[in-house]
């Protein structure tokens, strides 16, 4: 059971970087990509209520379903990249966050299995997903897949989907096989 409370890295070290990379699977190169993409969307954040900017990108594997055909195809690695920022409302609870913008963008574009899941806020220690959005990714994720946290310096936390949610509730058991 990973400790509640995780310690912040330093998200710009390169001995941090390359540990993590080797404990989740990641190269250098993505986590960067991650890094920066997750505090480049959250410059779209529309949060005039809050003014709490959450940016998030999801990496994944590069495999994506023609929506028309069902075709599968593999995307140039840039595209492998899909941001998302929380999207408030008027009506308060209407109000979309940001990991959830980024997944229905994913999945609607067609991808189907992600290795990683960055979120970046303007606060520290790092905000963690709301327990709403763990169970949006719970849908389409491994339970080990690593969603990494930077807060308003670039450092960051990193938690397995398990640690995040545990015991969760998810498409097998509901006989579905899941797109994780
Ligand atoms: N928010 C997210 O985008 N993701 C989270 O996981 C936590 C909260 C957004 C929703 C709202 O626009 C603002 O942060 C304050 O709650």
């Amino acid at each position: 059971m990973a400790p509640l409370t995780p310690p912040i890295l330093d998200g710009h070290s390169p001995a941090v970087i390359a540990q993590t990379c080797q404990t989740y699977n990641l190269t250098p190169s993505e986590f960067a990509q991650l890094r920066d993409r997750a505090v480049a969307a959250k410059a779209t954040s529309y949060s005039p209520y809050s003014k709490f900017k959450v940016g998030a990108v999801l990496l994944s594997n590069g495999k994506v379903d023609d929506a028309v055909t069902g075709e599968r195809t593999t995307t140039a690695p840039e595209q492998t990249y899909t941001p998302g920022a929380n999207v408030e409302n008027a009506s308060y609870p209407v109000t979309t966050c940001a990991e959830r913008v980024a997944f229905g963008r994913a999945i609607t574009e067609g991808h189907r299995g992600f290795k990683a899941v960055a979120v970046a806020t303007d606060i520290s220690p790092p905000a963690s997903p709301c327990g709403m959005c763990r169970q949006f990714i719970r849908e389409f994720c491994e339970l080990s897949m690593p969603i990494l946290m930077f807060d308003k310096d670039e450092n960051f936390s990193v938690l397995r989907l398990e640690d995040l949610l545990p015991l969760s509730f998810g498409p097998d058991q509901m006989g579905i096989e899941g797109s994780a």
